[in-house]
């Protein structure tokens, strides 16, 4: 099993669904119910921007913890009416949650049918948690902010036209699939 199969069954991103999708057998064999998300041939994740989203991870991850509380800090600045979302929320494990979960997309950008399921049901917990469409792009820019800041000269545009592609791709699929519910179990 390859380790990111094994983090994906070990349900980093949260409870597995009892069964990747109907009609699969396991989830590294799933393909998204998702309609458009276009995840595997999205054009604007080119090799060179897969290289630096994860090069500028890589950089991150040594500071995660902090990386987390700027992004949080960013994020309840920009907009402070999301504190709301997490009123009994450890915001520390919060962090924690949040640096795997990137680090697991991130990881993964070369192999989209594998995290794609796993997206797809965060963003449904979310729709849960009551975040809605114009949450995603306030999120996206508090990323970004705590990027700059995390990583200083080391952001050079390119790595911020690489993320915001990233980012503006995760986005979209987690906004399609929030409208989506699980299909049943069994189907005609
Ligand atoms: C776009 C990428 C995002 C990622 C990778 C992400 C990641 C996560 C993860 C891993 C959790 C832990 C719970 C779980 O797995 O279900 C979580 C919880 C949560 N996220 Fe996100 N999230 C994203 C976007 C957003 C947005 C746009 C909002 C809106 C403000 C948001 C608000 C929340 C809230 C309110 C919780 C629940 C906190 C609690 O436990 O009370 N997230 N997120």
């Amino acid at each position: 099993m390859s380790k990111l199969s094994l983090v994906v069954a070990s349900g980093l991103l949260g409870p597995a669904p009892a069964r990747a999708h109907p009609r699969c057998a396991t989830l590294s064999a799933c393909s998204s119910t998702t309609p458009n998300t276009n995840l595997d041939r999205n054009p604007s994740m080119t090799p060179e921007r897969i290289g630096l989203v994860q090069q500028g991870f890589r950089a991150v991850a040594p500071i995660r913890t902090e990386a987390a509380a700027i992004f949080y800090r960013r994020l309840f600045t920009i907009a402070p009416e999301l504190r709301a979302l997490f009123g009994s929320t450890d915001m520390a494990a919060q962090g924690n949650k949040l640096m795997a979960s990137l680090g697991f997309v991130v990881q993964g950008l070369k192999q989209p049918d594998i995290i794609l399921p796993a997206i797809e049901a965060l963003a449904r917990r979310h729709a849960g948690y009551g975040v809605r469409d114009v949450h995603y792009e306030i999120v996206g820019q508090a990323l970004i902010e705590t990027l700059e800041e995390g990583l200083g000269d080391a952001f050079t545009p390119r790595a911020r036209e690489a993320w915001q592609a990233a980012y503006t791709m995760l986005s979209q699929v987690m906004v399609a699939a929030s409208r989506t519910s699980e299909r049943p179990e069994t189907l005609p």
